[in-house]
C-alpha cells in the first residue's frame, strides 16, 4: 500500500489516521504524493472537497516529514529496502507541461546504486529490484531517458506516459538500454519495461536496447516513431509480450496508410521473443536479421502489402531459424530471403497476405510453411509466392494450408488423368511451388479389365506423362512431391 511504503513504519499511524480523516471527509481515492508535492495543478481549483483533499494530503506529508525529520526525497531514496524511486519526487512534471528529461534520468541514476555487492551475469550489478515508477503521469523529454553505462540488472521502469518534445533527436529512442564503450558482454539484465506508453511525436523511436539480456518488454503502447517502435541490438533473450505499436494512431482504413514509414519492432539479435503484440501501423511490422527469434500471436496490420508495406521480413538470407505461429496476418506478408529453417504455421493471412520466399542466392532449405488459412479477393494471389529464382532447394514443405480466394500453392500435390490411348499426361504447373521441380512421383493406372505395360515416361515442366504400350482406356492417379525425400 502507498502510505505505508512512503512513510515507512514510523509513519503508520499518522498516514492512518490521515486516510480514516480522508475517508471520513468523503474523499474517495488517495491522492499520490508526487502530485500534491509538486503543486498538483490538477488539485490547484475546484470544489471546496478538492481543497480538503489537498489540505488533508498536505498535513499527512507535514506528519511524515515531521517524524522523519528529513525530507521527502530521502525518504524516498534513503530508507531501507525502500528501492522505488518516484520521478515526480525528482521534481519531473506529470502534467507534460515541463522538460522533465533530467529529473528522470536522476531517478534512473538513483534507482541504478546498487544496494548490495551482488552482481549478475557477467559482473552486472545487481540492484535488488529497483523501480523507476512514472506516478501515472506524462512527461515531456527532450532527450533520452538513459541507463548508467555503469550497467545494471534486475529493476524495472513503469506506470506512466512518455513524449518527445519537438526538438527530440530523431536518430534516438525515447528510452535507451545502451551502454557505450563498454567491454562486457551483456550491460542490462532484467530490466523490465512496463505499462508504458511512449509517444514519439516523429521523431525518433520508443525503446532501444542494445547488448542487454533477458528484457521484458511489457503492456507497453508505442506510437507516433519516425524509425522504430522497439529496436533490439545484440544481446538475447528480450521478450516483447503484449504491447501495442504503431506509426499512427489509426484502426485501420487509414486515408494515409499508403505513406506509413518506419518499422514496429527490429530484431537485430537473436533468441528474442515476441508474443501478443498488435502492429498497427508501419511500413514494416517486424524487421528480423538475426537468427533464433520466434513470433507468436502478432496481429499485423501496419501498412497493406499492396500499398508496398511487410508485416514480418526475415533478413538473414540463408540463416533464419525463425518460428512464426498463430498470427494474424492482416492484408500484411511474410517475406524471408533464402530461408533456411523457417517455419509458419496455425495463422491466419487476410486480404491477399501471403508468404514470399525472395532468392538472393537462391537457397531455400528447411522450411516448413503447414497448416495456415489464406482468405483473398479472387484476384490470383498465390498463398505463398516465389521472388527470383531458387537453385538449391531442399525439405521444403509447403502443405495443407487452405485458402478462399487465394490460389493454393504446395510442394506435394496430387491428380489424375483419364482417357483412351498411349499417353496421359497430369499437369501440377499450376499448383507446385518451384518450377519444374518434381523430387518423387508415384503413380497407379487402372485400366479395367486390360492389362497394359506401363512406364512413368517424363516428369520436366512440373507435368507428369505416363506411357502403355498399348491403346487402353484408363484412369491415371498421380502423387508428386517436389521433395526427393
Ligand atoms: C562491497 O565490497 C567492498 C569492497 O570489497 C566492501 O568494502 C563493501 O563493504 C561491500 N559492500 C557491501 C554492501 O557488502
Ligand atoms: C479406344 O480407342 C480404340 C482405338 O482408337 C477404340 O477401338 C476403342 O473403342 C476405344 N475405346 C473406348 C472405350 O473409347
Ligand atoms: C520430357 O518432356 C520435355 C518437354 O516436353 C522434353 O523436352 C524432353 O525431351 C522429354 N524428356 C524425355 C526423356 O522424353
Amino acid at each position: 500500500m502507498e502510505p505505508a511504503r512512503r512513510g515507512g513504519r514510523g509513519a503508520m499511524l499518522p498516514l492512518l489516521g490521515a486516510l480514516l480523516l480522508a475517508l471520513a471527509a468523503g474523499v474517495s481515492a488517495w491522492p499520490h504524493d508526487g502530485a500534491v508535492g509538486h503543486g498538483a495543478a490538477g488539485f490547484a481549483s475546484g470544489a471546496g472537497g478538492e481543497r480538503r483533499y489537498r489540505d488533508l494530503a498536505q498535513r499527512r506529508m507535514e506528519s511524515v516529514r515531521s517524524s522523519f525529520g528529513a525530507t521527502r526525497r530521502d525518504l524516498a531514496t534513503a530508507s531501507a529496502g525502500a528501492r522505488v524511486y518516484h520521478v515526480t519526487d525528482y521534481g519531473a512534471d506529470p502534467t507534460g507541461a515541463a522538460d522533465a528529461t533530467d529529473a528522470i534520468n536522476k531517478a534512473i541514476a538513483d534507482a541504478f546504486r546498487a544496494p548490495s555487492n551482488a552482481t549478475m551475469t557477467g559482473g552486472i550489478p545487481d540492484l535488488g529490484g529497483a523501480e523507476v515508477h512514472l506516478d501515472g503521469g506524462t512527461y515531456l523529454v527532450k532527450a533520452p531517458l538513459t541507463l548508467p553505462a555503469s550497467g545494471g540488472g534486475n529493476f524495472r521502469i513503469h506506470g506512466g506516459s512518455l513524449r518527445a518534445s519537438d526538438d527530440f533527436p530523431t536518430d534516438r529512442y525515447l528510452i535507451e538500454l545502451s551502454a557505450k564503450g563498454s567491454s562486457r558482454s551483456y550491460d542490462y539484465e532484467y530490466a523490465t519495461l512496463r505499462d508504458l506508453m511512449l509517444d514519439c511525436n516523429y521523431r525518433g523511436g520508443g525503446v532501444s536496447l542494445v547488448n542487454s539480456l533477458r528484457v521484458g518488454i511489457d503492456n507497453l503502447y508505442v506510437v507516433h516513431f519516425n524509425s522504430d517502435g522497439v529496436a533490439v541490438s545484440g544481446g538475447h533473450e528480450t521478450m516483447i509480450r503484449n504491447s501495442f505499436l504503431g506509426q499512427h494512431m489509426t484502426a485501420g482504413t487509414d486515408p494515409g496508410e499508403r505513406r506509413f514509414t518506419g518499422t514496429g519492432i527490429r530484431l537485430d539479435g537473436n533468441d528474442n521473443s515476441v508474443t501478443d503484440v498488435v502492429i498497427f501501423s508501419a511500413a514494416t511490422g517486424i524487421m528480423v536479421t538475426r537468427p533464433a527469434n520466434s513470433i507468436s500471436g502478432v496481429h499485423c496490420y501496419n501498412k497493406a502489402t499492396g500499398f508496398g508495406g511487410t508485416g514480418i521480413y526475415f533478413k538473414s538470407p540463408g540463416l533464419t531459424q525463425a518460428w512464426i505461429s498463430n498470427c494474424y496476418m492482416d492484408y500484411t506478408s511474410i517475406v524471408a530471403e533464402d530461408p533456411v529453417l523457417l517455419h509458419v504455421s496455425g495463422s491466419f493471412f487476410l486480404g491477399d497476405a501471403n508468404v514470399v520466399l525472395k532468392a538472393v542466392n537462391g537457397v531455400a532449405r528447411g522450411v516448413q510453411v503447414v497448416g495456415n488459412i489464406f482468405s483473398g479477393r479472387d484476384k490470383g494471389v498465390d498463398i505463398v509466392q516465389l521472388d527470383g529464382k531458387f537453385a538449391t532447394v531442399d525439405q521444403v514443405y509447403v502443405q495443407q494450408n487452405s485458402a478462399t480466394g487465394m490460389t493454393v500453392k504446395s510442394t506435394a500435390a496430387r491428380g489424375s488423368a483419364e482417357g483412351n490411348g498411349s499417353s496421359w499426361t497430369v499437369d501440377f504447373a499450376d499448383v507446385l511451388l518451384f518450377p519444374d521441380r518434381i523430387g518423387h512421383v508415384q503413380y497407379s493406372l487402372v485400366a479395367g479389365n486390360e492389362f497394359p505395360g506401363h512406364t512413368l515416361r517424363n516428369v520436366s515442366g512440373n507435368q507428369v506423362v505416363v506411357a502403355t504400350d498399348k491403346a487402353v482406356s484408363a484412369t491415371v492417379h498421380v502423387l508428386v512431391d517436389q521433395n526427393t525425400n
